[in-house]
């Protein structure tokens, strides 16, 4: 089983997009995909349309068995989630490194018996529950609009894996919410700045597609397989399935 963590301290970059698409496609390529998410806003969980109030709590997190009483099927085959909560707003104080270390991390571990890939849709943040996601990713795919600031983010995030010992091979970022009208993102895509060296060949076009997910509540393959971010996605997918196999 590996852990895929979507994730950027930066918000409204297209993580939960991700992470509800990426998740969506593994399953449909027939692995069996746990969508854990994590973030209090809880709007992977709402696009599954899964019931809503029942993410873990102080509690359920002391246990394996608890969080696994948790899980949800969707309505896709080979999918299931977590769903998130107002309550997950405590993570950074319920799963703090320093007294429990890497708790997220042996609670991902316990479902290796039922699962292929755990995705985790991460809320925007540096805090303890990102040294908790850090811990427990196999693969941290990283969201990145081409702009600079978000250029900036990446860069934080890059050198905080330096100071904390993590391999940078684990950081894994693509272009997000590309608009090709615009110049920067049309240069900033022929010419990757070193931060992004190692980017996906697949980028994700700003799409109202992906916007569309609202009015359906479902991952783009479901409603509209044809349009650019739906094949965006799929090549995205592409790209990542050999690094979380
Ligand atoms: N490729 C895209 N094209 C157009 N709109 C998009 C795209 N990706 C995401 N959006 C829209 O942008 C908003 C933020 O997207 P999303 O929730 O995926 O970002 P996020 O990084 O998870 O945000 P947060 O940090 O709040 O969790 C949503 O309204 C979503 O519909
Ligand atoms: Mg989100």
């Amino acid at each position: 089983m590996k852990t895929l963590a979507v994730y950027n301290v930066k918000g409204g970059v297209g993580k939960t997009a991700a992470a509800v698409n990426l998740s969506y496609l593994a399953a449909a390529s027939g692995h069996k995909t746990l969508l854990w998410d994590l973030d209090p806003q809880a709007a992977a969980s709402w696009y599954l349309q899964t019931r809503p109030g029942e993410a873990p709590s102080k509690s359920q997190w002391k246990s394996a068995a608890a969080i696994q009483g948790l899980i949800q099927n969707t309505a896709y085959d080979k999918l299931d989630l977590i769903p998130a909560g107002a309550d997950n707003r405590h993570l950074d104080i319920w799963l703090r490194k320093d007294d429990g270390a890497g708790v997220l991390k042996q609670r991902v571990k316990a479902m290796a018996a039922d699962y292929d890939l755990v995705v985790l849709d991460c809320p925007p943040t540096l805090s303890h529950l990102a040294d908790s996601i850090f811990a427990a990713a196999d693969l941290v795919l990283v969201p990145v609009v081409p702009t600079h600031l978000s250029l900036r983010a990446l860069k934080t995030l890059i050198d905080y894996f330096k100071e904390s010992g993590l391999p940078r091979s684990r950081l894994k970022p693509f272009f997000s919410m590309v608009d090709r009208r615009r110049l920067l993102h049309r240069l900033l895509l022929e010419q990757p700045p070193k931060t992004m060296r190692d980017v996906c060949g697949a980028a994700i076009p700003y799409a109202s597609a992906v916007e569309r997910m609202g009015e359906y509540r479902a991952p783009v393959e479901v409603h509209e397989s044809s349009s650019f971010a739906a094949q965006a996605y799929r090549e995205l997918w592409e790209e990542i399935e050999p690094l979380v196999r």
